[in-house]
C-alpha cells in the first residue's frame, strides 16, 4: 500500500528555533519513516509580508540556514523531499482555481490575518496576504498531503485546506484527501522573555544553531517568576519558562534532578542561578548532537542546492499530475 503523505514547511524568514522544534520539527523527524514527507520552503508566502528587494535578497541565505537546520535535527534527505515553493509554478494555477471556492469573508475570518495585521501595523491586507491560507492549501493539496505537522498558529490554515478539499471533491470529483493538522505535544513554547510565543520577531528565541556560549547567555537573561525576589521566596513552577524548557528538553536522564529542583523552587530553597545552570546544561546537551550534525553537513555546502534541485524535479511531476486530474475533474479540458 502506498504510504500516506505529509506536507509541511516554513517561510524562509531565518534560522529555526526551539519553538519550531517542539511545534513541528520533532514530529517531522518522528514521522519521516511512516509517511512520505514533503517539506516546502514557502518563499511566495514570505512575499506576503516581505515583498521588498532587500527582503528577497535575504531569502537564499535564509533557505541555506533552514536546510541545515532541517538536516541537523535529523530530517533525512534520503527520505524527505525538500523544495522551494517558487520552483513549482503549478502551485499558482492551483491557487487560482482554489480561490474560486473560498468567499472573501471566510478568508477574512482566519485569525492569523488579524494578528499579522496588528503586529505589522497593516491597515489593509494585500490580496496576497488575504489569500495566504488559500495558497497554503494549494501547497498541501498539490501533493495530496494527508497530514500537516505544524505549530498551533497554523491550525486554522490547515482547516481551510480541509474545507477546500471537501468543497472541490463535492463540486467536481474526488481528487483530494481530507487533510488534517498535527500540532506538537507542546503546541507553543514561550519565549525566553516569558511571552507566550517564542518568535524571531520578538527577539526571544534560542536557535538550533546557537553556540554553547549564546545558550548560556540567553538562559542567564531568562524570565522566571517575576514575583520572586530572593532565592528564599517560594516560587512558581507552572508557567515558568525555565521549567517548561527543562520539562521539554530534559529527557529521562534528568527527570529526578528536575523534580528535585521544582520541589526546592516551590519551597524557596534553590536560587535561579542553580536552576538556570541546570537548564544551560540540559539545552546544550540537547543541542550538541544537532551542532555536530550541522558541522558535518556544512563541510558540503553544495548539498543544499542539490537537495532542492532533486525536490523540484520530483514535486513538479506530482504537481503536473495533480493539476491534470483537477482539470479533468472540472471538465476544463
Ligand atoms: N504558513 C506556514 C508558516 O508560516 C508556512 C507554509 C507554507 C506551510 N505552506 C505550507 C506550512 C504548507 C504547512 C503546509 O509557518
Amino acid at each position: 500500500m502506498q504510504k500516506k503523505r505529509i506536507l509541511t514547511g516554513d517561510r524562509p524568514t531565518g534560522k529555526l528555533h526551539l519553538g519550531h522544534y517542539v511545534g513541528t520539527l520533532k514530529n517531522r523527524v518522528k514521522l519521516q519513516d511512516t509517511y512520505e514527507t514533503f517539506i516546502i520552503i514557502a518563499d511566495y508566502h514570505a512575499l506576503t509580508t516581505k515583498p521588498s528587494k532587500e527582503d528577497i535578497s535575504k531569502f537564499n541565505k535564509n533557505i541555506e540556514d533552514m536546510v541545515f537546520d532541517y538536516l541537523s535535527v535529523g530530517m533525512d534527505p534520503g527520505k524527505i523531499v525538500f523544495y522551494r515553493q517558487s520552483s513549482i509554478p503549478e502551485v499558482a494555477e492551483l491557487f487560482l482555481i482554489f480561490s474560486m471556492l473560498v468567499t472573501v469573508p471566510r478568508a477574512q475570518r482566519i485569525p492569523t490575518l488579524k494578528e499579522i495585521m496588528k503586529d505589522l501595523e497593516i491597515n489593509q491586507p494585500s490580496m496576497g496576504l488575504l489569500a495566504y491560507p488559500i495558497l497554503q492549501a494549494a501547497d498541501i493539496l498539490m501533493v495530496k498531503g494527508d497530514l500537516v505537522p505544524v505549530g498551533k498558529d497554523q491550525e486554522s490554515h490547515v482547516e481551510l485546506a480541509r474545507e477546500i478539499a471537501r468543497t472541490f471533491n463535492k463540486t467536481y470529483e474526488k481528487v483530494f484527501p481530507e487533510t488534517k493538522a498535527l500540532v506538537g505535544e507542546t503546541p507553543t513554547l514561550p519565549g525566553t522573555d516569558g511571552k507566550l510565543k517564542m518568535s524571531k520577531s520578538l527577539n526571544n528565541a534560542i536557535y538550533l544553531s546557537d553556540s554553547k556560549e549564546e545558550v548560556e547567555r540567553k538562559v542567564k537573561g531568562m524570565y522566571t517568576d517575576p514575583t520572586r525576589v530572593h532565592a528564599t521566596d517560594p516560587g512558581k513552577v507552572e508557567g515558568n519558562p525555565v521549567f517548561i524548557y527543562l520539562d521539554e528538553f530534559g529527557g529521562e536522564e534528568n527527570e529526578e534532578k528536575i523534580k528535585d529542583l521544582k520541589k526546592r523552587y516551590k519551597e524557596g530553597t534553590v536560587g535561579d542561578v542553580e536552576v538556570k545552570s541546570c537548564l544551560t546544561e540540559v539545552l546544550n546537551g540537547f543541542l550538541e548532537p544537532i551542532r555536530e550534525r550541522r558541522k558535518e553537513f556544512q563541510k558540503n555546502p553544495e548539498i543544499v542546492e542539490e537537495i532542492l534541485r532533486n525536490g523540484k524535479k520530483k514535486v513538479r511531476l506530482e504537481a503536473q499530475k495533480t493539476l491534470s486530474e483537477v482539470k479533468e475533474a472540472m471538465g476544463l479540458t
